[in-house]
């Protein structure tokens, strides 16, 4: 491990009487959520001091299963370094399957989850945590010494090239957002071994738990998430079309890879009346659209995200202000919006979609037979999602679904 002098001092790091509560209370939050299924997992969080390593942040915010401590914002506003939300952090260590004895890799470090790994690979596991900016790093090299954690290397470097002269490793978890896999992260990884990574695929972002088979990256499930995004030799944002600008309202769409929109026609349709067309189509309360929005891009070539601000919605914009963005159908001067409301059964909403433009009824009628047929055809299916190298032939991947390319990768997704 690099050395740093220790400026943690003891009274910092000496425990205070409510710390322990919030821990277990955080771990069996956890559990109720289903984050942290596993007692190795459980036992991390009911471990690991992790407000240590935000000194300047309310410790108990640091417990709160949904909250991520924001260390590092760029001169933008974005968030470009945080601690991750506990939850977060739980699902990705249940992806990842970890086991006593392992060597993993962490990219995108922060100290608090190389912490909750070495918990669970134990003494004789060893774990690599890295990331591309030296001042994270120094504040996860104090947190480990200021809470003896020995077996966890820490390297400052651009992950695009992996852990250069370290691995094969059974596990990497990446805990920034990737639009591409680097070749490094495959072939740091043991055959058989598994990658957690925040995906971004067509502006959609899934933590997906991949297995290495070869050259090839298969998914064994997936999770919705939303994380900082990559900094470095894999840069790779999403791109804004706005179609209204305002203090607390823009509204924009999303760009992936997508057409690019006539802004100025789409601007026009967003002030023009809506139409509602509702599917029929019932979704529970708890019950995320992770796989719907999935099918909709694997089965629509023109469906970035909206982002709208909460101001566009209190003004009656847009009926909905997701941050994680919301599937919109873009054809020519219209566009239509995935969209729910409320039925007489408690806890039942109903799917729809919102048309904006003068093809408004034709749009969203379109966007609604494709939730009708997720729900027909897929509903009850998982879709598969396979990262081959760039340069695969296309009669090597899979011949039907959605292909999205990037810089050194051709990732697919499929439906059964
Ligand atoms: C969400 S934070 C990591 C949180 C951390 N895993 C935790 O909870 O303990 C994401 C980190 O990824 C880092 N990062 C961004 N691009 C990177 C790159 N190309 N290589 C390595 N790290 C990168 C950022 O500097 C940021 O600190």
């Amino acid at each position: 491990m690099d050395n740093v002098p220790d400026t943690t001092s003891t009274t910092d790091t000496q425990e205070s009487p409510d710390e322990q509560q919030l821990r277990d209370a955080l771990a069996q939050n956890l559990i109720d959520v289903g984050a942290a299924r596993s007692a190795e997992v459980v036992a991390a969080f009911r471990t690991v001091r992790r407000h240590l390593a935000a000194p300047e942040a309310d410790m108990s915010s640091t417990y709160e299963p949904e909250t991520p401590t924001i260390t590092k914002t760029d001169e933008h506003g974005v968030h470009i370094s945080s601690v991750s939300a506990p939850r977060i952090q739980a699902m990705q260590l249940e992806q990842a399957e970890l086991e006593p004895g392992m060597s993993v890799l962490e990219i995108g470090s922060g100290g608090v989850n190389a912490a909750n790994i070495a918990e669970v690979v134990g003494e004789s596991g060893h774990v690599v945590t890295m990331d591309i900016d030296p001042d994270v790093t120094d504040r996860a090299l104090r947190f480990l010494k200021a809470t003896g954690y020995q077996n966890v290397t820490v390297l400052t470097d651009d992950a695009e090239n992996g852990a250069r002269g370290h691995g094969p490793f059974d596990r990497i978890i990446v805990t920034v957002q990737a639009a591409d896999i680097p070749p490094a992260w495959r072939d740091q990884l043991k055959d058989g071994g598994r990658l957690v990574v925040p995906l971004r695929m067509r502006a959609m972002t899934r933590t997906v738990a991949f297995v290495r088979n070869g050259d090839k990256l298969v998914s064994d499930g997936f999770d919705l998430c939303g994380f900082v995004p990559m900094q470095g030799l894999g840069e790779n944002r999403v791109r804004l079309a706005v179609l209204h600008d305002g203090k607390d309202e823009q509204v924009g769409l999303r760009l992936d890879g997508h057409p690019e929109p006539d802004t100025v026609a789409l601007a026009k349709s967003l002030t023009r009346p809506q139409t509602k067309v509702w599917s029929g189509v019932m979704l529970g309360g708890s019950e995320s659209s992770e796989h719907l929005d999935l099918w909709l891009t694997t089965a629509l070539d023109n469906l970035p995200l909206m982002a709208a601000e909460p101001g566009a919605r209190k003004r009656g914009l847009v009926a909905s202000a997701s941050p994680l963005g919301i599937p919109t159908l873009v054809d020519g001067d219209s566009f239509a919006y995935r969209t729910v409301r409320a039925t007489d059964q408690e806890d039942r909403f109903e799917l729809g979609a919102i048309g904006h433009g003068p093809r408004a009824e034709q749009v969203a009628e379109h966007l609604v037979e494709e939730i009708r047929a997720w729900h027909r055809d897929r509903r009850s299916h998982r879709p598969r999602i396979e990262v081959y190298p760039a340069g695969t032939p296309d009669d090597q991947l899979p011949a039907t679904g959605r292909r999205i390319e990037r810089r050194h990768a051709r990732i697919t997704i499929t439906w059964p």
